[in-house]
C-alpha cells in the first residue's frame, strides 16, 4: 500500500514536473520583397493562361513574345480581358505599383 502510495506520489511529481518550455519561437523571418513584379509573379501567370496558346513558334507569340517584358508591360492594360479575377488581381497589383520588371 505504501508502496504505491510512493509509487502514485512520484508519478504525481515527475508528471507535474514543469512542462519543457514550448521550443524557442525563433522562425528565421527572411525580409521579404513583396513588389509584385513582372518576373517573380506575372510571368508565371502568364506561363499558365496565356503560354499554353501563345507558345515559342506560335503566330501570336512571333507579334507578342509573352516571356519578354516589354511585350507585356505594352499589352498590360489589355490583360483583364483574357484573366479571371484571382490572377488579375495580381496584374493589376502589379500595374498600379508600377509594373515593375523584377
Ligand atoms: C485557348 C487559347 C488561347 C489562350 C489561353 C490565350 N490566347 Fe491569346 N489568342 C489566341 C488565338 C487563337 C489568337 C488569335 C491568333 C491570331 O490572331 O493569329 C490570340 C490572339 C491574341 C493576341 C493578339 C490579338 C490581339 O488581341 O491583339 C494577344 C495580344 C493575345 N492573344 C493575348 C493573350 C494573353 C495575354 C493571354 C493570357 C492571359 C492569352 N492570349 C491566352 C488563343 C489564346
Amino acid at each position: 500500500m505504501v508502496g504505491i502510495t510512493v509509487f502514485l506520489l512520484l508519478g504525481v511529481t515527475i508528471g507535474g514536473y514543469p512542462l519543457q518550455q514550448k521550443a524557442n519561437a525563433t522562425k528565421a523571418y527572411s525580409v521579404q520583397d513583396t513588389t509584385i513584379t513582372f518576373r517573380r509573379n506575372v510571368l508565371p501567370i502568364l506561363k499558365n493562361n496565356c503560354m499554353p496558346c501563345h507558345f515559342p513558334g506560335g503566330t501570336v507569340y512571333a507579334r507578342y513574345p509573352f516571356e519578354e517584358y516589354k511585350t507585356v508591360f505594352a499589352l498590360r492594360k489589355r490583360l483583364h480581358t483574357r484573366l479571371k479575377s484571382g490572377v488579375l488581381d495580381i496584374v493589376n497589383t502589379w500595374i498600379a505599383s508600377g509594373a515593375m520588371e523584377k
